[in-house]
C-alpha cells in the first residue's frame, strides 16, 4: 500500500479502537474525568452518550488502562445477549467459577466477590459499549445489578455507553427506575474546529510519517466534511494519502481533500 511511500511504520488512519492512538481532544478529556470521578465516587449507574465515530469505544479502551489494575472490570462490547447471558458474561469477566449458572447462584457468587473487593478498598466496574441496543429487560436485570450496594456504597460501578439514542429510550416511563439511578452523565462532542488539525498531525507522527504533510488550508475541508467526527476524519484521511500516492504526491493539498470529499459523497 502507500505506507512505504510515505515513510509509514503503520497506517495512521484505521478505524479501530486503538488506545495507542488515542488524542486528547478537550471533550475526550472531560468524558474520560467523568468516568473517573464516577468510579472513584461509587455513582453506581455512569452514562456515556454520543453519535456514531465519536470515540467511545475507544474511551472505553482507554479507561480500562486508567483504572488501577486491582480493581475488577468488565466491558461488554456487544450485549446482544439475554439478560441471564449478559450476567454470566459479567460473572465470567469477573473471573468467577461456578458448577451451575442458575440466575441465583450467579447473583449470589457476584455479590460475594463485589463485597470482598469492597472490603479490599477496591472497586467493580462494568462497562457495556452499545447499550442503545439493551432490551428494557436488559436493562432491568442491569438495574438489579445496580441493587448490590452496603447502606452506603454502592459495590458495582456500571456504564452504559451508547449512542444518543440511548438517552431516548431511557425517557420511556417503563424504564425510569434505571434512568433515576444514573448520578454521572457525560454527552461526548466532536473534536472542535481548531483540534482538527492537531488530531491528524498527531496520527501521523504516531505512524512515523517522514515523507508526508497535510497542507495547511485542508483542515477547513477536513472539518467541514467530518464535522470534527474522528471516523470521519480517518476515513477522509485514509483516501487522501491512498489518492496522494496514486497521484505521486507527498504533499496532501485542499484540491486533493476536496476531490476525495466529492467522491465519498
Ligand atoms: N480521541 C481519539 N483519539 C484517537 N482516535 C480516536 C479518538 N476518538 C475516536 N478515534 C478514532 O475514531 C474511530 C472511531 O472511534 P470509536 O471509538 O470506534 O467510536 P464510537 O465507538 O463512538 O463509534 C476509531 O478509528 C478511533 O481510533
Ligand atoms: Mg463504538
Amino acid at each position: 500500500m502507500y505506507l512505504e511511500y510515505y515513510g509509514l511504520k503503520e497506517a495512521p488512519f484505521t478505524v479501530t479502537a486503538d488506545t495507542n492512538l488515542f488524542f486528547k481532544s478537550k471533550h475526550h478529556q472531560e468524558a474520560l474525568s467523568a468516568l473517573l470521578y464516577g468510579i472513584k465516587e461509587r455513582k453506581g449507574i455512569i452514562l456515556l452518550t454520543g453519535e456514531v465515530g465519536t470515540g467511545k469505544t475507544t474511551l472505553c479502551k482507554v479507561l480500562l488502562k486508567e483504572i488501577p489494575p486491582e480493581f475488577k472490570t468488565s466491558l461488554i462490547l456487544n450485549p446482544y445477549f439475554s439478560p441471564t447471558q449478559l450476567l454470566r458474561a459479567v460473572v465470567e469477566d469477573f473471573g468467577i467459577g461456578l458448577k451451575r449458572y442458575s440466575k441465583l447462584d450467579m447473583v449470589y457468587a457476584l455479590n460475594q466477590l463485589l463485597m470482598d473487593t469492597f472490603l479490599n478498598n477496591s472497586n467493580a466496574v462494568l462497562i457495556i459499549d452499545e447499550a442503545q441496543d439493551l432490551t428494557p429487560r436488559q436493562l432491568e436485570q442491569i438495574r438489579l445489578l445496580s441493587n448490590l450496594e452496603t447502606e452506603r456504597y454502592k459495590l458495582l460501578q456500571i456504564i452504559l455507553v451508547g449512542q444518543p439514542e440511548l438517552r431516548e429510550k431511557l425517557g420511556l416511563p417503563s424504564l425510569r427506575q434505571i434512568k433515576q439511578r444514573i448520578s454521572v452523565s457525560y454527552h461526548i462532542f466532536p473534536l472542535e474546529k481548531e483540534e482538527v488539525e492537531e488530531y491528524v498531525n498527531f496520527r501521523l507522527e504516531l505512524a512515523g510519517a517522514l515523507n508526508v504533510k497535510f497542507e495547511k488550508d485542508c483542515f477547513e475541508y477536513i472539518y467541514e466534511f467530518s464535522k470534527g467526527i474522528p471516523r470521519l476524519i480517518n476515513i477522509l484521511c485514509d483516501r487522501a494519502l491512498l489518492a496522494g500516492f496514486a497521484k505521486n504526491k507527498r504533499i496532501i493539498d485542499s484540491n486533493l481533500i476536496r476531490l476525495c470529499i466529492e467522491e465519498l459523497k
